[in-house]
């Protein structure tokens, strides 16, 4: 008998014990032993979680238990859960874990202390999408050429319904929290962050890129506007928010940020709380993962997948899928300045005569050519210049920027989403 503790017993942890109570047959028949959870820590004693474990408000009863053999991390945030972490390996537990926030700050690390011991992460990245073990295991063959995807639930939400049923931006972002999709805290999700942190973990996996959520470019939804969707409407596209993680030759490039994706490319079809993920491999071409980001089951599905794993092996491969320097460890990170893009530009403008030759010459001074304008009256004495260019070099995009933002005829902060 495998027994397990979880530490943080909320619509996960309460999810986790449920699947392996009401699904012991195969999980049994899959693992060659039984297993079941003995005690779950809480904050909150008084809440009645229709659980037969022992509940607990003090994780000392799971960690310094010797009957428990893997600790279920579902606490949260990242300093806390990183000294429960360890404190589990160096008392010989194993540790699954759903926290991408933990993994974005010390996975290295994690990797190190994890070195004999089983160390899994799979709902961490896309809830219920086996990602983590398709990256790490189904394609190691592959060299890894590219990573891109939907990975926040809560983002596409807002994004299909702003554009499919015209909902304004903070009604759907109210919605997407009562509906349990967005994070405790949503700037979180429309920000970027979580996007980035599950990037981090899909990147070191696939490149052993060491970079933290600082050393990359992250940006969210939380500029885009109906006027933007109306565009993207007008020219083919749907906008979402993308994480991407491109190599190129010794460098890889790493981003998350709101893009607009030509309307027939698959994951411009991704709708809803789905998340999507393509990753293209060096030998098996695109391969493309799609299901359920978000939510207790499809997260903790991915938590008990991992139980499995340890239940049947007692040891995990390394946790990062290598255990000799990646590539040669000749892999960079690629500066942002380098990357290149398409870009629209939303610029309100005060519409006077001359105005547009001042906008189309600031583009030429930076090198940045144009490939569609439109123009939509604003106000009686302003309008939105609507732009999309041809690639360009993302620092002459962020300098051009500026420059329009220091103008008298700009009248509000240009806006910048990059074209996929
Ligand atoms: N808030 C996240 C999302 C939950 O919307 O995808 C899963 O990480």
């Amino acid at each position: 008998m495998i027994k397990v503790g979880i530490i943080g017993v909320g619509t996960v942890g309460t999810s986790v014990a449920q699947i392996l109570r009401d699904n012991a047959d195969v999980i049994s028949a899959r693992a060659g032993v039984d297993i079941s959870v003995k005690s779950g820590v809480v904050k909150n004693l008084n809440k009645d979680r229709g659980l037969d474990i022992i509940i607990t408000d003090n994780v000392d009863d799971v960690l310094e238990d010797e009957e428990i053999d893997i600790v279920v991390e579902l606490m949260g945030g990242v300093d806390e859960p990183f000294e429960v972490v360890k404190r589990a390996l160096k008392a010989g537990k194993a540790v699954v874990t759903a926290n991408k926030a933990l993994l974005a700050y010390h996975r290295y690390e994690l990797q190190d202390l994890a070195k004999n011991i089983a160390f899994e992460y799979e709902a961490s990245v896309a809830g219920g999408i086996p990602i983590i073990n398709a990256l790490r295991d189904g394609l190691s063959a592959n060299h890894i050429e590219s990573i891109m995807g939907i990975m926040n639930g809560t983002c596409n939400y807002m994004m299909t319904e702003m554009s499919n049923n015209g909902v304004s931006y903070d009604t759907i972002l109210k919605e997407a929290q009562d509906l349990g999709y967005a994070e405790a805290d949503p700037s979180f999700d429309v920000g970027g962050f979580d996007a980035a942190h599950k990037l981090l973990i899909l990147a070191s996996i696939a490149y052993g890129i060491d970079a933290k959520p600082e050393d990359i470019l992250i940006e969210g939804i939380d500029k885009v506007r109906s006027e933007d969707i109306a565009f993207a409407k007008e020219f083919g596209y749907v906008i979402k928010l993308l994480g991407i993680a491109k190599k190129d030759a010794d460098e890889v490039e790493l981003r998350v940020h709101a893009c607009l994706i030509k309307q027939e490319e698959m994951i411009a079809k991704i709708d809803g709380v789905m998340n999507a993920i393509s990753v293209v491999g060096d030998k098996v071409g695109e391969t493309l993962y799609y299901g359920p980001g978000a939510g207790g089951d499809a997260t903790a599905s991915a938590v008990v997948a991992n139980i499995i794993d340890i239940a049947r092996s007692g040891k995990s491969t390394p946790m990062l899928g290598f255990d000799r320097p990646m590539e040669g460890n000749k892999l960079t990170l690629k500066s942002t300045d380098d990357i290149n893009s398409k870009y629209y530009l939303r610029i309100n403008v005060s519409d006077r005569a001359g105005v547009l030759a001042k906008v189309t010459k600031l583009f030429e001074d930076n090198n940045i050519s144009v490939e569609t304008m439109l123009q939509r009256p604003a106000t009686q004495t302003s309008a939105n210049l609507l732009v999309s260019t041809h690639i360009a070099l993302e620092k002459d995009v962020q300098k051009l920027m500026k420059e329009l933002e220091s103008q008298d005829f700009v009248n509000l902060t240009p806006v910048m989403i990059r074209i996929v």
